[in-house]
């Protein structure tokens, strides 16, 4: 049971308990329940209709672990209920999902398919994650292997995409094809190719040793630089959906996924101190444009911060970066403190409002940096939220 301090502080003086702070127990209980306060993540749309969207795949994921971890039914019954929104009785999907669209996004709903299966031996949850899984056999890819963001985007592979597709696709193929070694070399292959197609190197200004957003293998997008192909920012969310595809993986991957594991353990762990020290050095937290500090109209973004402080903390907690000097852990705890005194704002009706994260980055234009800092900063944007509740799930397991 998590007392919500939150709920209670506003009947008592705050002269007369100075120290009670107006924080509850568990942020990821928090977190958790003001979205579903206020029915975010439920299977529907902002117009009532049903939506196939990645933020419920991805809230729905931390809503699993905080059920694994309370047993609090309530969790549970939340995304069988959105589920339900979207997969009908005969195991069709709806809410917008399109398989000749060729869309990653839409698959990232796909694992709490298989998750509902497992717990419920309903037939029509395996049956949409295989249309899922047709899908990918469909998938357009470049001459390289890299499936293509969407049938729109030519030739082009996103870091959010390995997030996207690459968890359902191994969360499909350990539930239900274990020893297809060609799909987990294909898993393993999907990493390595955005990975080396997107890392960005010591000849470039700025260096990050970081991944740019995404690149296009045939050169041809406005964006593309000439040598590469690669997008010109580091975007901090798109390196966070990376990374927390890289952690979340690495988890399922079953001991005969061939070289999925060392593959993705190598990657981690270039990208893990990198990411460390990219964090702004005062606030301990990320800049929107990685590759930009400082830059006027760059902010703090957070939900880019959250899914680096989910992504650190679970590598660590689970031995795939070791952490011998302990720098890791107290550059997540630094910026967590910053996340929950900036970020999070309690209200009074016990709810919590979530603070700074940027609706959205896409290549489907320019992709250059006043594409990415204009882009609009709304109240309460899920894929933040989800994440605080990841990065939060996280955080309280040091205690
Ligand atoms: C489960 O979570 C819901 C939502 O936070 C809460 O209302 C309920 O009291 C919780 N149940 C238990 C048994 O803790
Ligand atoms: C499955 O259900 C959907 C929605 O209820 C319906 O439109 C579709 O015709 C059904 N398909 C089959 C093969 O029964
Ligand atoms: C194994 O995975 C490959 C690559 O995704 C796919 O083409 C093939 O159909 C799968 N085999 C089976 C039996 O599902
Ligand atoms: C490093 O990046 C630059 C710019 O994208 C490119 O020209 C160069 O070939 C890269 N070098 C290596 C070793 O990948
Ligand atoms: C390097 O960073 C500075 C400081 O944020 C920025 O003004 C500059 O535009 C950056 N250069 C490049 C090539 O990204």
């Amino acid at each position: 049971m998590f007392l919500r301090v939150a709920a209670i502080v506003p009947l008592l003086s705050l002269a007369i308990l100075p120290a009670i702070e107006a924080r509850p127990q568990s942020y990821a209980v928090w977190a958790a329940d003001s979205a579903i306060a206020r029915g975010q993540g439920n299977g529907l749309g902002s117009n009532g209709a049903p939506v196939n969207s990645y933020e419920h795949g991805e809230f729905q994921w931390g809503l699993r672990l905080l059920y694994e971890q309370t047993g609090n039914k309530t969790y549970f019954n939340y995304i069988q209920a959105g589920v339900d929104k979207i997969v009908s009785s005969n195991g069709t999907i709806g809410g917008g999902y399109s398989f000749s669209a060729f869309v990653q996004d839409y698959i990232r709903t796909g694992p709490s398919f298989i998750y509902l299966f497992q717990q419920t031996g309903l037939a029509k949850y395996k049956t949409a994650a295989g249309t899922y899984r047709s899908q990918l056999n469909g998938q357009p890819r470049t001459a390289q292997g890299q499936f293509w963001h969407k049938l729109v985007y030519f030739n082009q592979g996103w870091l959010d995409g390995i997030y996207m597709g690459e968890v359902f696709y191994t969360a499909y193929t350990k539930a239900f094809d274990a020893n297809n070694a060609t799909a987990w070399a294909d898993i393993t292959s999907q990493f390595k190719l955005m990975f080396d197609n997107t890392l960005q190197n010591s000849t470039a200004p700025n260096n990050t040793g970081l991944l740019y957003h995404g690149y296009d293998f045939s050169h041809t997008a406005v964006w593309a630089s000439p040598d590469r192909g690669h997008s010109p920012e580091v975007w901090d969310r798109a390196l966070g959906w990376y990374a927390m595809a890289l952690v979340d993986v690495l988890e399922l991957a079953p001991a005969n996924s061939g070289a999925l594991k060392p593959t993705l353990l190598k990657i981690l762990n270039v990208l893990a101190p990198n990411i460390r020290d990219a964090a702004d050095p005062a606030s301990g937290v990320w800049w929107l444009v990685i590759t930009q500090p400082g830059r006027a109209l760059n902010y703090f973004e957070s939900s880019g911060t959250v899914m680096f402080i989910y992504s650190l903390l679970k590598a660590v907690r689970l031995g795939y970066v070791e952490d011998a000097d302990g720098s890791i852990v107290a550059a997540m705890k630094k910026a967590y403190s910053y996340v929950v005194a900036n970020w999070v704002v309690p209200k009074s009706d016990g709810t919590m409002d979530w603070k700074n994260t940027v609706s959205v980055g896409s290549l489907g234009g320019a992709g250059d940096y006043n594409y990415y800092v204009s882009q609009t900063v709304p109240l309460n944007d899920l894929k933040g939220l989800g994440a605080f509740l990841l990065a939060s799930l996280e955080f309280e397991k040091l205690k």
